[in-house]
């Protein structure tokens, strides 16, 4: 066995969020802008190379894999990365997940049960077509609940992910806690971070969760949960509808001190903090040899980086500018 991955400021770290693809089939407007640059089809992980770079995360101790992108279901290949990774389960993974916009889900639903995950976080932000259309830039709400149902005809559980954006969905959140709650599945609500150049201006739009839990608190009795992923969320079951509803708050409450996971782009940059510009080359070690050697060292060197936490910010834009990278190239 080999030595856990344990980071400068004493984390275990057993979370992996691996992105298979930057590229997404929505242009949601907080994350991308409409005519975004994807990267080289060449720079990105062969399948061998995602396989080969899973298994080396999973022999220092990784037990949780978060297949994410942009868009994890528009790689053309990558039922076939669930499907080995899912032999993994029970042989030091004990957790494969994903997260997803939906709209392949439809198609992928039974692939993914069958290859052992159980749980999938579907980001979804209104029920309203219209509003949709103009958050994601395509009309595609249709596809979103079809897949959401396919998902719950395969068995898996669904978690919704809501990103809170001020002006644009904010008056129907309790609303879509209502509906995903009816529908039996938790909802995480979300703040907006400054993560890449985008036309929106996310100053406007942040929106501290606070606001939208005395929005809930008004309708619904909430107590605090004890139920935990090891992600950031923090969670709440509501009374009158038997549901969860978690709150990630990057900017009004961090999180960080309890930190398990890094995440690794699909070309291969293992980035120790979503928030920071420290990196870790991973596919020049991959791609130095068969040995694995070079990267335990490279997996070292990222946890001797891994920085004590964020510092987003959004409440002075120009003081605190956007990171460089967007989120559909870090995973999340
Ligand atoms: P589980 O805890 O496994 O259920 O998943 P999750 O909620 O961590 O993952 P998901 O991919 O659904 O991400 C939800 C939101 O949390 C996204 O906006 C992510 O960018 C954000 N997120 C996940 N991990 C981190 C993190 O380490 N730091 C920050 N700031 N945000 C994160
Ligand atoms: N801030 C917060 N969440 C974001 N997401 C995408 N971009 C951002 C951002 N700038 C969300 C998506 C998805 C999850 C993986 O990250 O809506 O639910
Ligand atoms: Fe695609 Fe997700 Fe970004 Fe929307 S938030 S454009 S679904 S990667």
């Amino acid at each position: 066995v080999q030595a856990p991955l344990v980071d400068g400021h004493c984390r275990r770290i057993d979370y992996l969020r691996l992105s298979v693809t930057d590229r997404c089939d929505l242009r949601c407007t907080y994350c991308m802008p409409e005519r975004m640059q994807f990267l080289p089809r060449r720079d990105i992980l062969t399948l061998e190379e995602l396989h080969r770079l899973a298994l080396g995360f999973i022999a220092r101790g990784v037990r949780r894999i978060r297949l994410t992108g942009g868009e994890p279901l528009v790689r053309r290949d990558v039922m076939d990365l669930v499907r080995a990774l899912g032999r993994q389960l029970g042989q030091g993974l004990e957790e494969l997940t994903l997260t997803t916009n939906g709209l392949q889900l439809a198609r992928h639903a039974d692939g993914l049960a069958a290859a052992g995950v159980r749980r999938i976080n579907v980001s979804l932000d209104t029920l309203e077509p219209e509003t949709f259309a103009r958050l994601a830039r395509r009309d595609r709400l249709a596809d979103v609940l079809a897949g959401i149902e396919a998902a719950r005809a395969a068995g898996l559980s669904v978690k919704i992910n809501t990103v809170a954006l001020r002006g644009v969905n904010d008056h129907a959140i309790p609303d879509l806690v209502a509906w995903a709650h009816g529908q039996g599945h938790a909802i995480t609500l979300i703040e907006v971070m400054p993560l890449g150049e985008v036309e929106e201006d996310r100053f406007d739009r942040y929106l501290p969760l606070d606001t939208v839990r005395a929005a809930l608190e008004a309708r619904w009795t909430l107590t605090p949960s004890a139920h935990r992923t090891g992600g950031p969320a923090r969670y709440a079951d509501i009374a009158e509808t038997g549901g969860r509803v978690g709150f990630i708050t990057p900017l009004s409450a961090n999180f960080c001190d309890g930190c398990n996971r890094v995440r690794v782009t699909a070309t291969g940059q293992l980035y120790p903090c979503l928030g920071g510009a420290e990196r870790v080359d991973l596919r020049a070690a991959l791609r130095s040899g068969e040995d694995d050697e070079p990267l335990d060292r490279a997996l070292d060197e990222a946890m001797r980086i891994k920085p004590a936490r964020h510092h987003f910010r959004i409440d002075a834009p120009a003081a605190a500018p956007a990171q460089p990278r967007h989120m559909s190239v870090t995973g999340g």
